[in-house]
């Protein structure tokens, strides 16, 4: 893939690989990361005309609006990485969302302007393409909306969106690219497009698991085979983690954040439903070996600790979510769902 290697358990997806995203040293480097080190110069203007393995029906279903040469691309991919959208220029989207992490934070939560802590863990930006709603609550419609959520928030990049088209519209490099594309100087809705496009572009795909199922049956080793079947029988996983995406997009409570018998809002935040209280988006189970660490909290470290999360039956709390009840594992059924799990993010053709 002529992409740099890192450390094993720091692979990339095969599309990542080719987007030139596998960053020089980012599997062995750990936070704070420098924005400066996460600037790559080995991009390619566009994408390999591929559709990721694994996810191609849904891949197939995503309505993009035209970049033809890649120009809304590669200046949302610049944006991404520059810290110019934050009010004191030290903070970038790629901070928080790092390339070598699987565009997660390897800390359990982020840190914006001034050393100002986020409520929540940042998730990976992986194959969000295929997302319906946006943020742990759902509380953003679509990428385009999402997208300069954080350029606003006071804990993230606390810029103003008047504030932040000045500055674009002041750096002649930015204003020229902007004027290429619509003629004039940016909007709202150009600085979100540009950006959700790059978004739209980040994929994981292509795993041992899927050319499994893709009649490849050698490449899974028992374990991993004995793992998978629990995940599709009593492990019961699939009920939420199901689909290509291994993800169905809704909002479940498992207890994650529960203190005392207490759930946090979660999406009843966001909904005012008493019945969403302590619900989060189910995320994806693709790239967990550079994600860590888990859940909206980033409360669990490893794996392990997840299976072992799931195998108490989450943490009881009134609002538990029906499909989660104490589940008859081994030490053994976790180890091999632990190694299923990391088959997904196993994308080196072994
Ligand atoms: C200071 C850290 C930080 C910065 C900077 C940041 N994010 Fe985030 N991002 C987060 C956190 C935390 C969440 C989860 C927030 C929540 O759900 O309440 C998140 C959520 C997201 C999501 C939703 C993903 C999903 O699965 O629902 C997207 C997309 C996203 N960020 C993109 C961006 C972009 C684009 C930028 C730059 C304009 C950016 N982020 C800057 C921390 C950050
Ligand atoms: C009832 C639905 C449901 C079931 C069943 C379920 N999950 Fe989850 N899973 C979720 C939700 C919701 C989250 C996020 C919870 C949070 O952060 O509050 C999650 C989070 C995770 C994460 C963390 C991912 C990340 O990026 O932080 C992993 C790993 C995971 N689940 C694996 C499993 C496995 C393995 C099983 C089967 C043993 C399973 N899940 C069963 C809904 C479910």
């Amino acid at each position: 893939m002529g992409a740099p290697r890192v450390s094993p358990s720091h692979l990339l997806g095969f599309a990542l690989a080719a987007l030139g995203l596998c960053l020089p040293g980012t599997g062995q480097r750990s936070s704070p990361a420098r924005v400066q080190d996460l600037v790559a110069d080995t991009l390619p203007e566009v994408l390999p005309d591929q559709a990721p393995m694994g996810l191609e029906a849904d891949a197939a279903l995503i309505v993009v609006e035209s970049d033809p040469d890649g120009a809304w691309l590669a200046i949302g991919r610049r944006l991404f990485f520059d810290p110019v959208l934050s009010s004191d220029r030290t903070v970038a989207c790629a901070s928080c969302h790092q390339p070598g992490h699987g565009f997660a934070d390897p800390r359990p939560l982020s840190v914006g302007v001034e050393g100002r802590i986020t409520l929540r863990h940042a998730p990976t930006l992986l194959n969000r393409a295929l997302g319906k709603t946006f943020m742990w609550d759902g509380r953003a419609a679509t990428l385009e909306e999402q997208v300069l959520q954080p350029i606003v928030n006071p804990l993230e990049m606390d810029l103003s969106l008047e504030q932040a088209l000045t500055r674009l519209a002041s750096d002649e490099s930015y204003a020229a690219g902007f004027r290429r594309l619509t003629g004039g100087a940016p909007t709202e809705v150009d600085l979100s497009r540009a950006l959700a496009t790059f978004v739209r572009h980040l994929w994981h795909a292509g795993s041992a698991v899927d050319r499994f199922r893709s009649g490849d049956v050698g490449v899974l080793s028992p374990e991993e085979k004995a793992g998978m079947w629990i995940y599709e029988s009593r492990g019961g996983c699939w009920r939420c983690h199901g689909g290509a995406n291994f993800t169905d997009e809704d909002f479940h409570n498992t207890g994650i954040g529960v203190r005392d018998g207490v759930a946090l809002p979660g999406r009843m935040g966001f909904t005012g439903e008493d019945r969403d209280r302590g619900a989060f988006k189910t995320p994806t189970l693709r790239g967990l070996t550079l994600t860590g660490p888990y859940m909206h909290d980033g409360s669990l470290a490893s794996l392990e600790e997840v299976i072992k999360f799931y195998r108490r039956g989450g943490e009881p709390n009134p609002y538990l979510d029906e499909n989660l009840r104490p589940l008859e594992l081994t030490d053994q059924d976790v180890i091999n769902l632990g190694a299923f799990l990391r088959a997904l993010s196993r994308v080196d053709g072994k």
